[in-house]
């Protein structure tokens, strides 16, 4: 069984993409496979009602970021790639240099090692030259930047519909249907 996603949650603000995007794929056949950074907790605790617990519930399975030794570390273990949703600035720049020192980290190197597709949904505002620069260099190195940016076409009424909008973009990079997911479709 090769049809699985390692899904990262990172400290930048965010967490209820990251909620959103874990519940509608539990309605699909992708495994999800899940790391929670310290930071990813605490920005699940300021802006979501759920516990951590609860979070990794909505998962296939769950690791804890320390165990470097966890079977998502090795490229070895077949999946389909990994999101890094919300990616902090931090994790942004440990990508981006190769060090792996959590297995988050680890999991975001192997993916580009095996040429696997990476898709950061990186968050900051503003942003420095220097987060310019790591995003522009992991985009050379194969990653998705993919900014959880506002879009107003689709005519969204509540965070809700903007969130569910940039969770359609997401899954969109892994050929995955979402119903909440407004399209474009001409003038
Ligand atoms: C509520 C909250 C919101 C944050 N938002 C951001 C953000 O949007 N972008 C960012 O790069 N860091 C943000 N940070 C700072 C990161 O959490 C911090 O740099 C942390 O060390 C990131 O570590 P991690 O990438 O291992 O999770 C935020 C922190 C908190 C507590």
């Amino acid at each position: 069984m090769d049809d699985r996603l390692i899904i990262g949650i990172s400290g930048a603000s965010g967490a209820p993409i990251a909620i959103k995007l874990l519940k509608a794929l539990r309605k699909t056949s992708v495994e999800t496979h899940l790391i929670i950074t310290k930071g990813g907790e605490e920005t699940i605790k300021a802006e979501t009602e759920l516990a951590i617990s609860q979070v990794s519930e909505l998962s296939s399975a769950s690791y804890d970021n320390g165990n470097i030794g966890a079977a998502i570390a090795s490229g070895s273990f077949k999946t389909r790639g990994m999101i890094v949703v919300p990616c902090s600035m931090k994790t942004v720049a440990g990508i981006y240099s190769g060090y792996s020192d959590n297995l988050l980290l680890r999991g975001a190197d192997a993916t580009l090692k095996e040429h696997r597709k990476l898709v950061l949904v990186t968050r900051e505002c503003p942003l420095s030259e220097i987060h310019l620069r790591n995003m522009y260099e992991l985009s050379r190195c194969g990653a998705v930047i993919l900014p959880p940016v506002l879009s107003y076409y689709n005519k969204p009424q509540t965070i809700d519909d903007a969130t569910e909008h940039i969770v359609g973009k997401i899954l969109d990079q892994f050929g995955i249907e979402y119903d909440r997911f407004c399209r474009w479709r001409g003038v």
